[in-house]
């Protein structure tokens, strides 16, 4: 059993958000929850130390096997490794992370344990720009970590640097914790000054693996990356990606082989895709069955699409709708609440909430479900067969029956039988010849 510390109590003042840094969510898991999954394949027994917004961070990662403990200050991570002392064994290795690093693996961290010597050995990497990260001094004497702030030019230039991943004989960590001495001006203590005689320096791990997310321009490059990660394996899987960088897919969604998925599309929550969603479509909890498309531009939530049904462009699905094979919902129809049978179709401009749609109605243009009297909602029946005319208004709670006929432009009060029809409607007035005499009238501005 291996222990693990992540430390995660830090400010994140650099993220300039009332969010705490480790929380900012990266494919609907929150930056620290990334280390805390790769700490998982390694079946460690994790201690998160938690300290700024505390009771949020334990809120959103508690889970079997993690511990919190916590860091009354933000006084560095010198300070924070310090109040994670309880939870760990009194020998053996302990890894310790920085819950900012989103992008490490789990081979990365098996490969730091397996090449784990003395006292403590670190993880480090060479970046083109080493600025802001420690950098690592090899001399005779060995090896020590420089932070940004106390380099001078020779050790600014130093183009190794510490990854702030590190692997510490728990022995060790607790005899030398107690030298610690604060830096000015903010007087925090470092865990870079436990990297001392004896330590050991690991190179050549990924740059890219161990970013440090200390802002949002860092913040939103590991969003690409975990992307791109995140597609690449459901590509091995099948599915179809017009590229691996646009499309978002967040880490519960489930894809199955052979789903297409368009340019530009988030896919969130525990979304299931076994069909299509067309470009720049937002899918969240809702279910595609094969051969079902969502078409470009549509917003769905909670709701499902049968094989074979289709919605959009530019629909809009609220939670509660179900589309059976073959329904269609067309552009600008907003959807809530409401199953729509075998073959409906709803093709533009409509709202239906609340509402059953029989097998093959066909709703009209510009029909609205009147759902809402201001105080409570009330249901909407359409049965099967039935035509619902451009423009009609159903006032709920209202039922139109089987095969029964709507007139365009009617407002429906009250239940329309099986196989009649209903239209309410203002007489029409022709006014025969009497366009010209108006125009005349009109410009002469009589
Ligand atoms: C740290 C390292 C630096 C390394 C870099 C790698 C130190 C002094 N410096 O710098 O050598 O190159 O990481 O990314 O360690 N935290 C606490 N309590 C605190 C302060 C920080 O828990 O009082 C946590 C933060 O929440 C964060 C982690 O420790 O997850 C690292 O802190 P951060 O301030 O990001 O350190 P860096 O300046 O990036
Ligand atoms: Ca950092």
């Amino acid at each position: 059993m291996i222990h693990a510390v992540v430390l995660a109590a830090g400010l994140g003042t650099r993220m300039c958000s009332p969010l705490a840094k480790v929380l900012h969510p990266l494919l609907g898991r929150p930056m620290v929850g990334w280390v805390l999954s790769a700490l998982r394949e390694l079946d460690a027994e994790v201690t998160v130390v938690v300290g700024h917004q505390a009771e949020a961070v334990e809120a959103a990662l508690s889970a079997p096997g993690i511990h919190f403990t916590r860091q009354e200050q933000p006084r560095g991570t010198g300070d924070a490794i310090r109040s994670a002392l309880p939870t760990l064994p009194s020998q053996g290795p302990v890894l310790v992370l920085a819950g900012d690093t989103p992008l490490l693996t789990a081979a990365t961290l098996r490969r730091l344990l397996n090449g784990h010597q003395g006292p403590v050995t670190v993880a480090t990497f060479e970046v083109e720009d080493p600025t802001g990260y420690g950098r690592i001094v090899r001399s005779e004497a060995g090896i020590r970590i420089v932070e940004q702030a106390d380099c001078g030019p020779t050790e600014a230039a130093i183009r190794e640097v510490n990854s702030g991943a590190y692997v510490f004989e728990a022995a060790f960590l607790r005899e030398s914790l107690a030298d610690l001495q604060p830096h000015p001006p903010k007087n925090e203590y470092y865990i870079t000054d436990l990297v001392t005689t004896g330590a050991r320096a690991l190179s050549g791990f990924s740059a890219q693996e161990f970013m440090g997310i200390n802002d949002r321009a860092a913040l939103a490059e590991a969003r690409l990356l975990l992307r791109r990660r995140v597609n690449r394996g459901w590509a091995l899987k099948g599915v179809d990606f017009p590229d691996l960088d646009s499309v978002e897919v967040e880490v519960d969604v489930h894809l199955e082989p052979d789903a297409r998925l368009g340019f530009g599309s988030l896919l969130q929550g525990k979304s299931r895709i076994a069909g299509t969603v067309g470009p720049h479509c937002v899918v969240r909890d809702t279910v595609v069955e094969k051969a079902a498309t969502l078409l470009a531009g549509t917003v769905a939530e909670g709701a499902v699409l049968h094989s074979g049904a289709q919605a959009g462009p530019m629909a809009h699905l609220r939670p509660g709708t179900v589309l059976e094979a073959k329904v269609k919902v067309g552009n600008f129809v907003e959807v809530k609440n409401t199953q729509l049978h075998r073959g409906a179709k709803a093709s533009h401009l409509t709202y239906l909430g609340d509402a059953e749609v029989g097998e093959d109605a066909n709703i009209g243009a510009g029909t609205i479900t009147c759902n809402y009297d201001g105080f409570h909602k009330h249901r909407t029946e359409i049965g099967p067969g039935a035509f619902i005319g451009s423009n009609s208004a159903l006032v709920a709670p209202v039922r139109i029956g089987r095969d029964a006929i709507v007139g365009a432009g009617s407002v429906v009060t009250e239940e329309v039988p099986d196989g009649s029809i209903a239209v309410a409607r203002p007489p029409l007035r022709i006014s025969k010849g009497s366009a010209e005499r108006l125009r005349k009238r009109l410009k002469g501005g009589a």
